[in-house]
Parts: C-alpha cells; structure tokens; sequence
C-alpha cells in the first residue's frame, strides 16, 4: 500500500451497519426525534472510565459542588426576597449521610417523617430542636423522644394531638407544636389525606382544641401541596390560605404563629413521561418559585410589624429541586437485542432496582464517548427478570458496543431511598468532593449484607436432609 493509499484510509469514517428508519406520519414534531447525541466523558473533572474501573458499574455518583451550589442558589433565591427563610432537608428524598451532611453543613435543619428517619438525622448529629418531625405514623415512643428533644412536631391527626399532650403532661412541660394543613389551592390536587381541613373548619377546630390545653401551644402551621409542581400560584394560592388561617387564629384565639411551612414541590430539571416538552422549557426557576412565595408573604404579613409582632419565619421543606441534577448513575451495556417488532433492545446493568424513579421519568441517558452510527429509537431494559424493568422505553441513541457507558441523568432524588435490594445487588455510591477527591459514600452490598438479618431453624439447616433429589437430566437420554 503506497503512502497516499494509507492517507485516505485513515480518513476512511468507520464502517457502521446500515438501519432502515420508517418515517411515521402524523406525530406532533414532523421533524421527528432529535438525532444529535452529545456524549460526557467526566463527573466534575473526574474521567467515567476511569470511575468504572475503580468503582464498578452501575455506580451512582454524586457531585458535592453541584449540591451545595444548588442549595445555595435556592437559599438565595428566598433569603433575598424575605427576611426570616429557614430550609429543612427532606430526609426523604436523599437520606445517604454524606448527602445529609452536606445540606446540613449548608445550614439546613433535619425534616423527617418516621422514628428511623429521626434516629438517622440524630445519629448524624443534629440535635432534637433542628428537627422538623412531619408524617402521619410517629409511635409514641418517637414522639417521647421529640417532646424531650425539643423537636418541631408536625401534628397530623387528632390521635397524635392527644398522645401529645398526655406525653407534655407527663413531662410537666408545655409543647409548641405546629399543625399540618390541607386545602384546596386550585392548581393541584389536594393532599387531604394529611393533617387537618381548612375549609371544613376541622382545622380551625383543631386550633380551638390546642388553645384549651393547657400543656400545648400552637406555633407553627405546616403544609405539602405536592411535588413536582410546576406552575408557581399555586405556591402564591397556598401562602395566601395559610395567612388567612394564621391571621384567624390569631385574631380569635390570641396564639402568635412562629413559622409558616410550606413543604417541598419544586419542580427538577427531570422529563416527566407525561410531558411532551423538554423540561428547560416547562420546569420554572426557582426564583420563579421564591417570587410567589415571597410577594405573597411580605404582602401579606406586613401589617404585623406595625403591630409589633415579627413576620412569620418561612420554612421550607426542598427535596428534588435541591438533589435531583447533583446525582447521576452510570450503568454499562450488559447486551444488544432486537424486538420482533424492529426495534433496538439493549439490556444494561441497572434497573429499577436501582433507578425508581425511571417509573415517571425519562431519565436523560448519555453516551459517554462519542458514538459514530445512526441514532435509532432504542429500549434500555435494565438487569432484573422482570418484565417491568425498563429504564427508558424510547430513546434515540446510535448503536452502543456491549461494556459502552450511558449516564442517567438526575437521579438524586428518591431513588436512593426508594431503590430496592431485589435480584441484584446495590452498587458503590461515590461523591466527588473538592481537590477531585472521590469518596464512597455507600459500599456495594455483598451476599452477607443482604442476609446478615436472616436466621436459620435448626430444622431448616440442610437444604437436602434426605440426600440430594433424583438427578433425571442426567438420566435423560
Ligand atoms: C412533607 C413533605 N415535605 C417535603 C417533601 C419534599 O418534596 P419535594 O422533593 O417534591 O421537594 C415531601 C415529599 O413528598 C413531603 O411529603
């Protein structure tokens, strides 16, 4: 081969197998699916390949830059609209400790919802009165716990209003305590199973009882009006209802409200499968959400300087907007299929074992090198021997080599508390942290994690007591 031979050879693009896309008509964008496909290669200057090869795929991967920068864009997209705004980190959303930490180390109080949760943030080292203690199901012995610790509880239902109270008696002490509120703001479908009706007057009920005891006061007012809100007056609405209620009681009973909470909700940058368009263009920013918020309540709060009385602090309650788009996981190309009916399969090595969420979401996917071919619509199942374990059911890539890398996208939110040790194994949890310094914040589980809590009867020891079964493959012939 002469020199010129070998030039062009080289300028030579790689041979890729040709597809035959059939055009659909009538489909709401006619020029079809986007055929660009970016690719990653790093996590905040770290190289994927070289994650995997330390770490293992799958592997989430959480960005300690992106979370702090996050809370701290939110922070100030309230702190600067309105004095007094404290946030309390949804331990629900994320609860890994390191996650915690982080959000804590930002200035975050603890928001939990169960006795493990309340353990798990004490544990971590926030005392009992930066804890917000939401949730319709705290035992008594939590709730013992929280009236000693001085935790802000969040009362959900009159069964746990008068175990309260007969836990102050005891305690010879006078509890504030904060009631959860549901109503209709007109933008979202109410939450009415938690905390008490406002419409109905049973809240306001509610706020005579506590006035007559003599052992609670009522300080705080709480509600959820739902997640992945998009549309910010509902926020407006929801502030507007509970300084009406505020002002009520007030007014009739003479108690003065500390705080107003008002949960979580804010939207992430995350596809909901229900939405055609992409979330930049459907998601708002947060200042969006903090100017509804923060008009609303200096609007309507102002009038209690002149009394004398400080504005309400406003608490919030931020999960996914703060942690969703600082997580990601990395899974790998396990196999390549093809449906019957055309289309490219590809199964990988995590699942919704792993990614819940992948149920609502479609998780962005990318490739993380660039891949020569033609995008085709591609299935990403992912390990398990389920039918239902499918992580995007349509998604544009080019053909991907079995051991390529795709990274999912916005993870941080519910799936490490939602995700499920089921036929797999749970994968190493890594944050890149300052000076690129990468640390496992979960290890991969093992077999002895997964049963170390199983117990075997004396009786049940020996799988084959009797000796092995009849072995008739071996005698088939
Ligand atoms: C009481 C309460 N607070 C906060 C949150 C966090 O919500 P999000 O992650 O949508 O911000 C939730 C989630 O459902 C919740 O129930």
């Amino acid at each position: 081969m002469d020199e010129n031979n070998q030039m062009s050879d080289k300028n030579k693009k790689d041979w890729v197998k040709p597809t035959i896309t059939p055009l659909r008509s009538g489909l709401l964008n006619k020029f079809g699916k986007s055929q660009n496909v970016g690719w990653v290669e790093d996590i905040d200057g770290i190289p994927i390949t070289g994650l995997i090869e330390k770490y293992k795929s799958p592997l989430f991967v959480v960005s300690e830059k992106r979370l702090r920068s996050n809370f701290q864009r939110i922070n100030r997209a309230f702190t600067s609209r309105y004095p007094h705004v404290l946030f309390g980190w949804s331990y629900k959303t994320n609860y890994l400790g390191a996650v915690c930490n982080v959000l804590h180390q930002e200035g975050a109080w603890a928001e939990v919802v169960s006795e493990f949760e309340y353990h798990k943030a004490r544990s971590l080292g926030v005392p009992g009165h930066c804890i917000l203690f939401n949730g319709p199901f705290k035992n008594r012995t939590i709730l013992e716990q929280a009236v000693k610790e001085d935790a802000h509880i969040h009362v959900d239902h009159l069964d746990e209003l008068f175990a309260l109270e007969e836990i102050a008696q005891a305690a010879n002490k006078k509890v504030d305590i904060t009631i959860r509120l549901n109503f209709d703001t007109g933008y979202t479908e109410p939450w009415s199973r938690f905390g008490f009706n406002v419409e109905s007057g049973q809240a306001m009920d509610v706020a005579w009882r506590i006035h007559s005891s003599e052992n609670l006061n009522l300080t705080g007012l709480h509600s959820h009006i739902g997640t992945f809100v998009l549309e910010p007056k509902a926020y407006s609405n929801q502030v507007r209802i509970m300084c009406g209620f505020m002002d009520e009681i007030e007014r009739r009973t003479g108690s003065i409200i500390k705080y107003i909470d008002i949960g979580g909700g804010f939207a992430s940058l995350n596809a909901l499968q229900s939405i055609y368009l992409p979330p930049e263009q459907v998601v708002p920013s947060i200042e969006q959400y903090a100017e509804a918020v923060c008009d609303t309540l200096l609007e309507l709060t102002h009038e209690r300087e002149a009394r004398g009385v400080q504005r309400p602090v406003l608490v919030l309650e931020t999960g996914r907007a703060i942690v969703d788009d600082a997580e990601v996981l990395i899974s790998s190309v396990f196999a390549n299929k093809r449906l019957p009916d055309g289309r490219r399969a590809v199964v990988m090595d995590a699942g919704v074992n792993l990614l819940f969420t992948s149920f609502w979401y479609n998780h962005s996917a990318t490739p993380t090198r660039f891949l020569s071919g033609k995008p085709e619509e591609t299935v990403l199942y992912g390990p398990l021997c389920m039918n239902i374990d499918v992580m995007r059911n349509s998604v544009m890539l080019p053909p991907l080599d079995v051991g390529d890398a795709l990274v999912f996208g916005s993870v941080g939110a519910y799936n490490n508390t939602q995700w499920m040790q089921f036929i797999e194994y749970r994968p190493n949890v890594v944050m890149v942290q300052k000076d690129k310094i990468v640390s496992v914040i979960r290890k991969a589980e093992c077999l002895e994690d997964v049963t170390s809590l199983e117990s075997m009867p004396e009786t049940l020891k020996i799988p084959f007591p009797n000796g092995e079964p009849d072995n008739l493959l071996s005698k088939h012939t």
